[in-house]
């Protein structure tokens, strides 16, 4: 997913440009040194920040400018022109800017970056120590937030996984496929951890909460104490209950172990069947196409990811995966899994070495069951993301928030959501009122064309195909009411960004 360039682009911004090459509301791509630098003007003022995502490197070039913002075309990250900070997941790390001087009607970019200046210090009471409770997209981005604002007190993350957070949407696609190396997972190198003075623990399960002690109780019999908790305890795959789900070659895939044990065995298998036509499920077959593995995949629907994405588009996915081999068994289920087939109820055996459940997760809300939260079908938060406890905020997988564009409590299973509800639940966390507003995102990649999605529908009345879906590039509205509540699109990126600013815009008024 990265487009490193070795040679740079453009022209040399430090020998300037004419004043008039960059028309106000223009961006504009040279070179400082080595470095790509995107040139923005908004009015008066003129910004020369990186020119490629902290994320994957998406070319800022092509995403859009909103006041002295710049959003990413590829998964809508949102950066400071002014300090280049990246002001929304899915990028966490800054981005460099250059000193801009104007002159006899040229633009000069300065030779260095400049220090981006450190965030006002907090003022008024904080709380002494917050735990994290999870060590995935929401609490990873809470940590890094907190310390982003100068949080000073103590931050635990407990985490019951085995390895520091990773980039969890990567285990089905480029890591699963062979095309990443495992050293683009952790989110974070391990030695960034004690530098910010995150007590990560991993390998530590968290077995309860007391909200009137504000205490954590671990499986090792310790105990806690929290003056602010998080809870970000994500999802579970649900686990089939059929006869043989139980066997050493099936498999679920939530962690990075999962996703190493599929790699080992898939590179002694001939033939996989996925059960589930999601998108964990399809992108799963998409990566094991990659590893040369024949593919089935079983599902109880007519047409894959119909729910979400609609007729027009399940249509197009399914011809994807086929132009690439895999082989569709739908509106079927399976009954049985031995150790060399998988039955399914229409009485066809499937061989198969390795069987991939993608059928869905159930949000981890044990814990917050147990503590006497209110639940509705996930942890019930307001829009601050605090729970019905006092102290206790939920972010992630396993919240159910008040959705400011549709009205409604809604809950998703989205990386860059997870990471936002984060970042707003540190704030709170430390005593700020902002609410949750923004508008949900997600992407998924099969082979090599990326799926985006903004906003929320879970029922349409209607659907609107604007360009052409075989084609790859297209923008789908889903409205219900007149009302678009939801756009999907493939290489239409900036249509995207515009549908989500729009959705922005409505929900503020
Ligand atoms: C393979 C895969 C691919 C995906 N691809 C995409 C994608 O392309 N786009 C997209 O938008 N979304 C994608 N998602 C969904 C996205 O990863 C999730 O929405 C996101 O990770 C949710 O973040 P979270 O912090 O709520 O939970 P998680 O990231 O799951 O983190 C939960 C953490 O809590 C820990 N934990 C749970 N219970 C306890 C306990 N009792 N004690 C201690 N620790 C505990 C877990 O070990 C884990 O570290 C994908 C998910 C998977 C599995
Ligand atoms: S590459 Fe920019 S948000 Fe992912």
């Amino acid at each position: 997913m990265t487009d490193n360039q070795a040679t740079p682009t453009g022209p040399d911004l430090t020998r300037g440009i004419a004043l008039a090459e960059l028309p106000d509301g223009g961006k504009l791509v040279g070179h400082v040194g080595g470095e790509d630098v995107l040139l923005v003007r908004q009015g008066a003022e003129i910004f020369a920040v990186g020119a490629h995502c902290s994320h994957y490197h998406g070319p800022l070039a092509d995403g859009i400018v909103v006041g002295a913002t710049v959003r990413c075309p590829w998964h809508h990250a949102c950066f400071d022109l002014r300090t280049g900070e990246a002001l929304r997941a899915p990028a966490l790390s800054p981005l460099a800017c250059w000193p801009v001087a104007q002159r006899d009607g040229k633009i000069f970019v300065g030779e260095k970056p400049v220090e981006s200046p450190a965030p006002a210090p907090l003022s008024g009471p904080r709380p002494e120590r917050i735990v994290i409770v999870g060590g995935g997209a929401a609490g990873f981005a809470a940590a890094e937030m907190l310390r982003r604002m100068q949080y000073r007190g103590g931050i635990v993350m407990l985490s019951n996984d085995d390895v520091p957070p990773v980039d969890r949407p990567n285990l089905s696609k480029d890591y699963l496929a062979g095309t990443a190396p495992e050293d683009w997972m952790p989110l974070r190198p391990e030695s960034f951890y004690s530098e910010n003075a995150i007590d990560l623990r991993l390998g530590a399960n968290v077995t309860g909460i007391d909200p009137r002690a504000r205490e954590v109780a671990l499986a090792d019999g310790s105990k806690l104490g929290y003056d602010r908790l998080l809870l970000a305890t994500g999802a579970e795959p649900i686990r089939l209950s059929i006869p043989g789900a139980d066997q050493p070659h099936v498999h679920t895939l939530r962690s990075l172990a999962d996703s190493r044990a599929i790699i080992v065995r898939a590179a002694t298998a001939k033939r996989a069947v996925v059960l589930g036509a999601s998108f964990i499920g399809l992108e799963c077959a998409a990566a094991l196409r990659t590893r040369g593995v024949e593919v089935h995949v079983v599902a109880p629907e007519k047409r894959p990811m119909e729910r979400v994405l609609g007729p027009q588009m399940g249509d197009f996915v399914r011809a994807l995966h086929e132009e690439h081999g895999v082989i569709f068994h739908l509106e079927d289920v399976p009954v049985a899994i031995d150790a060399k087939q998988v039955t399914l109820k229409s009485g066809l055996a499937l061989d198969a070495d390795l069987v991939v459940v993608g059928v869905g997760v159930r949000p981890r809300t044990g814990l917050a069951e147990a503590a006497g939260l209110t639940l509705d079908r996930g942890v019930v938060v307001n829009e601050y993301l605090e729970t019905s406890a006092a102290g206790i905020f939920a972010a992630g997988d396993i919240a159910r928030w008040p959705d400011a564009h549709t009205g409604e409590r809604i809950r998703v299973e989205h990386w860059v959501v997870a990471e936002r509800q984060g970042q707003t639940a540190a704030r709170n966390m430390l005593g700020q009122r902002e609410k949750f507003t923004t508008v949900p995102f997600f992407w998924s990649q099969h082979y090599d064309v990326p799926i985006n999605y903004v906003g929320h529908a879970q029922e349409w009345d209607e659907i609107i195909v604007a360009g052409d879906i075989p084609a790859k590039d297209c923008v789908v509205n889903f409205r219900r009411g007149g009302r678009t509540l939801a756009v999907a699109s493939i290489y239409r990126d900036v249509e995207s960004l515009e549908a989500e600013l729009a959705m922005e815009q409505q929900a503020a008024q």
